[in-house]
C-alpha cells in the first residue's frame, strides 16, 4: 500500500494517534501528546470519557439508525435541554456545522417571505458547501468556486456601522460568529453583539449566531452570546455537541420554526441515535462547575503566558478555553505548531500567524504550565526532533 489514494485537500501531519485518554493522545509508537486542540474544538470532555463511551455503547447495542420517519425520545430529550439552556424553542438536528448553517440560511429565507439578503462578517467562517461558503467572508476560500450563492454581503467584523450601511429592503438576517474562530480568534468589543441585536429589532431582521465553535461550554457559558446577555433568533451548533461523533443542531424561536413545514428540509442521518446518545451524555456533564472552570483555566492560561512577555508573541486573546496567540511578523504559525507537535503538544493554527489553543475541558493547570514552558522553549529556538515541518 505505498500509493496514497486520499484526495489532497488536507495538509496532514505525519502522526497517527492510536488511542486517547482524557487530555492525552498516544501514537502507534506509544509517544504521549497533550491535546490542546480537541480535534478542533470537538472533544471537550476529552478522549474515551467513560460516561459518554457507555452511553454510546448502550445505543450501539440497541439501534444505530432508523431515520427521521420515526419517533426519537433521544432527540426529544436533547432538544428539550438545548431549548432550556438557550431560552429558544425548537431544534432541528443534522450532521455538521456546515449543515446547521445551511438550514439557518434556508429557514431565514422562508421566514423572510421574499426577503433573502444575509449580512455576514469578513473573516467569518460558516462552512464549505455553496450556501455556507457564500456566507463565509473569506475571499481566499471562494477562489475557483464561483459563482457563489446570490444574496450575501460580508462586512468588517466588530463594526456596527458597517452592518447598518449594508442593510437593504431585501435583508432578512445578520449571521455572525460571536467570536471569529477560523478567522483568528477575534473577540469583538463589549456591546457589539447587543448593538447588532438592537439593529435586528429595529429592522425586523433575524439574528443568526453560529456557535458551532464557541458553543457547548467552550467559552465558559453554554453559548458564547450569553456573555452579552442577548437572545438570538437562531443558533447553530456542532463540533463539541457530541464529543466527536457527527452531529449538528439548529435551535430557533417559535416564530422562525412556525414557517417550516414537513418536507421543507431534512436529513437522512441528522440526529442519528448514536450521536444523540453521546450528546445527551455531554449535556449531563456540562455543569455550572465545568463552565466556571473553563473560564478560570482560560484566564490562567492567558495570564501565565502574558506574564512571560515573550517578544515573539504580539497578542493573546479569547474567552474561556478558546484562545488565540498572535505571533510576531515573520514567525510561521504552522512551523511553531509542527515544532510543538514534535515536543508532544497538539495545537491548531488560524492563518499564517495565529496559534489556536482549544484544549479539552479536562485539561489541568499542570498541563497548561507544561504547554507554556514548552511553547516558550520552542519560540526561543529549541531544536525540534522527529517529524519534519
Ligand atoms: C464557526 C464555524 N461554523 C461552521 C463550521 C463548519 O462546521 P463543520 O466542519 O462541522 O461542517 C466551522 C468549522 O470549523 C466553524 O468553526
Amino acid at each position: 500500500m505505498s500509493e496514497n489514494h486520499l484526495l489532497g485537500n488536507y495538509n496532514r501531519y505525519p502522526v497517527e494517534f492510536a488511542f486517547g485518554e482524557g487530555a492525552y493522545l498516544y501514537d502507534h509508537q506509544g509517544s504521549k501528546y497533550t491535546d490542546f486542540l480537541s480535534g478542533i474544538a470537538v472533544t471537550g470532555f476529552g478522549h474515551a470519557q467513560p460516561d459518554i463511551t457507555s452511553a454510546v455503547m448502550k445505543q450501539l447495542n440497541g439501534v444505530w439508525h432508523t431515520s427521521n420517519l420515526f419517533d426519537s425520545s433521544g432527540q426529544k430529550t436533547l432538544a428539550a435541554t438545548l431549548a432550556e439552556k438557550s431560552g429558544l424553542d425548537k431544534v432541528f438536528f443534522c450532521n455538521s456545522g456546515t449543515e446547521a448553517n445551511e438550514a439557518a440560511i434556508k429557514f431565514a429565507r422562508k421566514w423572510g417571505n421574499g426577503r433573502y439578503h444575509i449580512i455576514t462578517a469578513l473573516g467569518g467562517f460558516h462552512g464549505r458547501t455553496m450556501g455556507a461558503l457564500s456566507a463565509t467572508g473569506q475571499p481566499k476560500l471562494w477562489n475557483g468556486f464561483f459563482p457563489l450563492v446570490y444574496g450575501f454581503t460580508s462586512v468588517p467584523f466588530g463594526v456596527i456601522e458597517s452592518i447598518k450601511s449594508a442593510i437593504t429592503p431585501q435583508t432578512v438576517a445578520i449571521m455572525l460568529e460571536p467570536i471569529l474562530g477560523e478567522g483568528g480568534v477575534i473577540v469583538p468589543q463589549n456591546g457589539y453583539l447587543k448593538a447588532v441585536k438592537e439593529l435586528c429589532e429595529e429592522h425586523n431582521l433575524l439574528l443568526i449566531l453560529d456557535e458551532v465553535q464557541t458553543g457547548m461550554g467552550r467559552t465558559g457559558k453554554w453559548f458564547a452570546h450569553q456573555h452579552d446577555d442577548i437572545k438570538p433568533d437562531i443558533i447553530t451548533l456542532a463540533k463539541g455537541i457530541a464529543n466527536g461523533l457527527p452531529l449538528g443542531a439548529l435551535i430557533c424561536s417559535d416564530d422562525v420554526a412556525s414557517v417550516i413545514k414537513p418536507g421543507d428540509h431534512g436529513s437522512t442521518f441528522g440526529g442519528n441515535p448514536v450521536s444523540v446518545a453521546a450528546a445527551n451524555a455531554v449535556t449531563e456533564l456540562l455543569t455550572d462547575e465545568v463552565l466556571a472552570e473553563n473560564l478560570e483555566f482560560g484566564d490562567y492560561f492567558v495570564s501565565q503566558l502574558t506574564e512571560l512577555s515573550l517578544p515573539e508573541v504580539l497578542d493573546i486573546r479569547g474567552k474561556g478555553l478558546m484562545i488565540g496567540i498572535q505571533l510576531a511578523d515573520g514567525i510561521s504559525s504552522k512551523t511553531v505548531a509542527g515544532k510543538l507537535l514534535n515536543q508532544g503538544i497538539v495545537v491548531g493554527t488560524s492563518g499564517d500567524s495565529v496559534i489556536r489553543v482549544l484544549p479539552p475541558f479536562v485539561i489541568s493547570k499542570s498541563d497548561i504550565d507544561h504547554f507554556i514552558s514548552t511553547f516558550s522553549a520552542v519560540l526561543a529556538g529549541a531544536e525540534a526532533q522527529g517529524v519534519a515541518v
